[in-house]
């Protein structure tokens, strides 16, 4: 695997200017420090205003992103094409993977080997927790993972803290409550996870069964943030400042009887939100099956539509830093 002196990968042509995303692999959100965190969510903000302005620039022009899906997606693999097409570059999507090669036994690491001699960034989703850094280990170019099983969704995870920035204005300081699967939301384990890195209070709601794992709650003790945990959104709701709700992840249940037991266990309804503040939002990454009411789109306090649009941005710049052109 070439890589430098300095431990990042060669990426072809001579960045614009040095970012210590440059080159990188995005693979766990705990490779993050605040001002890393503090940079690309500044990136973000100028392509929000980029697309807002003019729509695109070219400042991909000529680089190719391969796209590669093991898993369903919508939002993610959409929003990494818009971000590259609308950063001047090109995509070779590969959501099918029954009719790749991968369909024939092909292996991740030949499958990864092939699409680096032709794209300049990878962003891989994969059912295996790991799998993305499995492929980065074999990979001369910046692997970006899209989520791995129930590990981590990093580029989620970034896009949630973005949101909770833009909606609240600070996150500092926050009482963030995460509903629903826990267990097996990877998206949870990456937000609890740069969460850790700010002065916030997290309470966690969810039924035995789907319990924050207790590694990530370790994680969060030892960065000395207060954890609590509960299984009814009525004890928390009054008084948090975020709360971030998830679908059961039907995908990862051995057993569907288990998930025929949980699946209806919350449903968020103006009711439930007569209760909570003024000045909150409430998140979601997406997709619901029935966890958030439809009726509570139009509260001004529903984030979840602003969440999915700034998933472009936050995908614009990481494609732009790890390419060196940001
Ligand atoms: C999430 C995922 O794939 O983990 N979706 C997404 O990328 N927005 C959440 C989910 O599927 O429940």
């Amino acid at each position: 695997m070439p890589i430098r002196e300095d431990g990042q990968k060669v990426v072809g042509l001579a960045p614009s200017r040095q970012s210590s995303f440059y080159g990188r692999d995005i693979v766990s959100v705990r490779q993050f420090s605040r001002e890393d965190l503090a940079y690309i969510m500044g990136v973000a903000d100028e392509m929000r205003s980029i697309v807002k302005r003019v729509g695109a620039t070219d400042l991909l022009k000529g680089y190719v992103l391969a796209n590669l899906f093991y898993e369903p997606s919508t939002r993610t693999s959409s929003s990494f094409i818009a971000a590259m097409q609308r950063l001047g570059g090109a995509v070779i999507p590969i959501h099918g993977v029954q009719y790749s090669s991968v369909s024939k036994g092909e292996s991740l690491p030949d499958t990864i080997r092939t699409l680096e001699c032709y794209a300049d960034v990878i962003v891989l989703r994969h059912p295996e927790v790991g799998a993305s850094e499995v492929a980065a280990r074999y990979c001369s170019k910046p692997v970006i993972s899209a989520g791995d099983g129930i590990g981590e969704h990093p580029t989620q995870g970034l896009l949630d803290l973005y949101t909770i920035y833009t909606e609240l204005g600070t996150i500092d300081g926050l009482h963030v409550a995460m509903v629903g699967d826990l267990r097996n939301g990877r998206t949870v384990h990456s937000l609890a996870r740069l969460l850790r890195l700010y002065d916030t209070r997290l309470s966690f709601v969810a039924p035995d069964l789907l319990r924050l794992p207790e590694e990530i709650k370790e994680e969060l003790l030892a960065a000395g943030r207060p954890v609590a945990e509960t299984d009814r959104v009525e004890d928390i709701i009054a008084n948090v400042d975020v709360l971030y709700v998830t679908r059961v992840q039907k995908e990862r249940f051995a057993d569907l009887r288990l998930y025929e037991a949980v699946k209806d266990y919350y449903e968020i309804t103006p009711e439930l939100m007569a209760q909570a503040r003024e000045k909150m939002a409430l998140m979601h990454p997406l997709p619901r099956v029935g966890e958030i009411h439809y009726d509570v789109d139009d509260d001004p306090r529903a984030a979840y539509f602003r969440q999915m649009e700034n998933g472009m941005y936050i995908r614009m710049a990481l494609l732009a830093a790890v390419l060196g052109k940001a």
